[in-house]
């Protein structure tokens, strides 16, 4: 794996494209609007870094980044992820995505709509519930007795094994969440939902979520 294609050039993709590169990534990202308007920031990502359409993120990925808000998930490619594992940072805003029932009953998730849009790829949620500055802000070595620690969820082992390794690799530790269906611990406005913690204070939150809020 040596390639992160990046579908949303927005604050969560541009931070994941910092971090990647950092990290000795190559990047390929993409947004609604055409390579050409991402040309500053692939500048200022150098030249490890380019710019595509989201098809062309999309092949070029060895591992794929959805990062659109999640009322555009529809018109995220679905071959070019074909057989990929697929970094699902989502969550769902009613006032800008629109109200989606399952949602508000509790009985979807973020996640498992864009497993359901992907069926040939491997969804896992990842970087969901940081905000985005401090992808490459909060970053601390593994063993420091401050590293906050991300929450990943999928229902394929290698795609969380990987988000565990891109979480380490960018200064973060891990807790698994265990299947798509449970990622509604690490959703929007419960207790892990965009706070610094440790692991042991992540376990701790994950494990006293409601499941509607
Ligand atoms: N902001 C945060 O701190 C944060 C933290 C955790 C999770 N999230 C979640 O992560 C997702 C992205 O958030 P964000 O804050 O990065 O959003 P954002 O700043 O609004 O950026 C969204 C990006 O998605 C692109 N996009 C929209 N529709 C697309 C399509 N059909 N194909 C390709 N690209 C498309 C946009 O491109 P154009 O500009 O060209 O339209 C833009 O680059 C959301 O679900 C959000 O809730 C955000």
């Amino acid at each position: 794996m040596s390639t992160l294609g990046i579908i949303g050039a927005g604050h969560i993709g541009s931070q994941v494209a910092r971090a990647a590169i950092a990290t000795g990534y190559d990047v390929v990202i993409s947004n609604s609007r055409g390579p050409e308007t991402l040309a500053d920031l692939v500048t200022e990502l150098g030249p490890k870094a380019r710019a595509a359409t989201a098809a062309g993120a999309g092949e070029a990925g060895d591992v794929v980044v959805v990062t659109v808000p999640l009322k555009a998930i529809e018109q995220v490619p679905v071959e070019p992820l074909a057989g990929k594992i697929v970094i699902d940072t989502n969550n769902y805003y009613f006032e800008r995505d629109g109200h989606i029932a399952a949602l508000d009953e509790g009985t979807d998730t973020v996640s498992e709509m864009l497993q359901r849009h992907l069926p040939t790829s491997r969804v896992a949620k990842g970087f969901n519930h940081i905000m985005a500055k401090d992808i490459t802000e909060d970053a601390l070595p593994a063993g420091d007795p401050k590293r906050r620690a991300l929450a990943t969820s999928s229902d394929f082992d290698d795609a969380s094994t990987f988000v565990e390794k891109l979480y380490d690799e960018f200064g973060f530790d891990t807790v698994n969440v265990g299947p798509l269906a449970d990622s509604w611990r690490v959703e929007r406005d419960r207790p892990a939902y965009v706070v610094r913690q440790s692991k042991a204070e992540l376990v701790e939150n994950l494990a006293k979520a409601p499941r509607t809020v």
